[in-house]
């Protein structure tokens, strides 16, 4: 096992109505309040009205930043904490999944200083300062409420990076899972496709760690045992619960602790290279990328694939392994191929040449040029 610190800073609140906590909380971290929310959803299932009342009953000032879009930019992340300086703001709420909350987490150490986000993404500057985040979670996937990163886009640069830091870890978390009973069935497969990706980045990185790698393992069959239940039964709330805690703990340093890394992340460089040329959600991304990127790594790390099938799908190879993702992939139908999402191969080379450009590699598990030809090869 490899060294390691355990730092989690977050309190999470979790189960039927915990909002009924956060007027109290708010009240403890100050006055002025900047709500931080997506393009609208929060509006459609009560969730801003949820908040809304609590922030009232505890006489708090409300500024509104509302719009971030998926797959966010920095560029919302900019007007936001400027908004935030001008309102000199205590105190962040970020109603919404990864998107919004990311775009949060960067705000927040962007006011004071202030600081550009695109600075911080590069890790140009190092934040000194942040203003408290509390997060309101909508949408079952990502794990940023409970760990200290964000991912975000610059058009400018033609990225899509992840950053960082302590202080960027949500001060609290609110995670009811019935906020998630109106998430659309396209979403609730990518949220699953997600969990396992981070399960998986966790279990590809380097280092011997077997408690972590059971952990992984369980996190995984948790989420493919409840994968058709929650899609057939949306609002039940046994499945949406038991997929929001597999999500947060898929990536809140559980299933990586011991490791050399928190993970791999070398198939999320390739996720983010679709989701920036194409928009393509997250999770969907990965659902391509990781099956391409085991083929392309069973000649290398056959028995790890091997083992990893073995405790999951009680398989014996590392082919029969990625047959049995891809099956599953389809059968919650998130995508496979990049010609499952409508993207030809006329795209081939533009993809390759993305990848080389911004040098999508894992921690762990280097991939060189040949080795993006390779995997967009393998995505069709
Ligand atoms: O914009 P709104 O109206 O809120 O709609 C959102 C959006 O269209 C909708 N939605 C969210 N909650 C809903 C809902 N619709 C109905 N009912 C609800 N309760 O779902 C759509 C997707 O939202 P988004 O926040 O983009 O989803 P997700 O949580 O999957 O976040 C994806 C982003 O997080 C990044 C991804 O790269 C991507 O940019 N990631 C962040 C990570 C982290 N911070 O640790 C790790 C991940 O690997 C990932 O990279
Ligand atoms: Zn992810």
């Amino acid at each position: 096992m490899e060294n390691f610190t355990v730092f989690n800073p977050t309190q999470v609140f979790f189960g039927k109505n915990v909002i009924n906590n956060l007027g109290k909380i708010v009240q403890q971290s100050g006055r002025n309040v900047l709500l931080i929310y997506g393009k609208g959803s929060v509006k459609k299932n009560g969730i801003y009205n949820d908040i809304i009342n609590q922030l009232n009953q505890c006489g708090a000032k409300v500024t509104e930043y509302a719009g971030i879009r998926p797959n966010p930019i920095t560029k919302d992340v900019n007007k936001a904490a400027l908004l935030g300086r001008q309102n000199n703001i205590d105190v962040i709420i970020a109603a919404g999944g990864g998107s919004v909350i990311d775009s949060a987490k960067v705000v927040s150490v962007c006011i004071c200083e202030p600081l550009d986000a695109w600075d911080v993404m590069k890790a140009k500057v190092k934040p000194r300062t942040s203003v408290p985040v509390i997060a309101v979670l909508t949408i079952a996937a990502t794990g940023t409420e409970m760990n200290p990163y964000s991912v975000l886009q610059n058009p400018a640069t033609k990225e899509k990076i992840g950053f960082g830091c302590s202080l960027m870890y949500p001060k609290y978390s609110f995670l009811d899972p019935q906020y998630t009973f109106s998430v659309p069935a396209d979403y609730t497969a990518y949220g699953i496709t997600d969990l396992i990706a981070h399960s998986l980045e966790a279990y590809f990185s380097f280092g011997k760690a077997d408690l972590s790698d059971r952990f992984a393992e369980s996190i995984i069959k948790e989420a493919m045992e409840i994968a058709p239940f929650v899609l057939k039964e949306p609002e039940n709330y046994a499945y949406r619960s038991r997929m929001m805690w597999a999500a947060t703990c898929a990536l809140n340093g559980t299933a990586s602790y011991g490791r050399s890394a928190s993970g791999d992340w070398g198939v999320h460089d390739i996720g983010h290279t679709l989701s920036f040329l194409y928009d393509m959600p997250h999770g969907a991304t990965l659902s391509i990328a990781y099956p391409a990127w085991l083929k392309l790594q069973k000649e290398r790390i056959p028995e790890r694939i091997r083992h990893l099938g073995k405790q999951i799908f009680g398989v014996n190879s590392a082919d029969e392994t990625i047959q049995k993702f891809e099956d599953f992939f389809r059968s919650i139908h998130s995508p496979v191929k990049l010609s499952d999402a409508g993207i030809g191969t006329d795209k081939k080379e533009e993809i390759v040449s993305l990848m080389n450009k911004n040098k999508a590699t894992g921690f762990n598990h280097k991939l060189t040029n040949e080795d993006h030809q390779k995997i967009v090869e393998l995505m069709y």
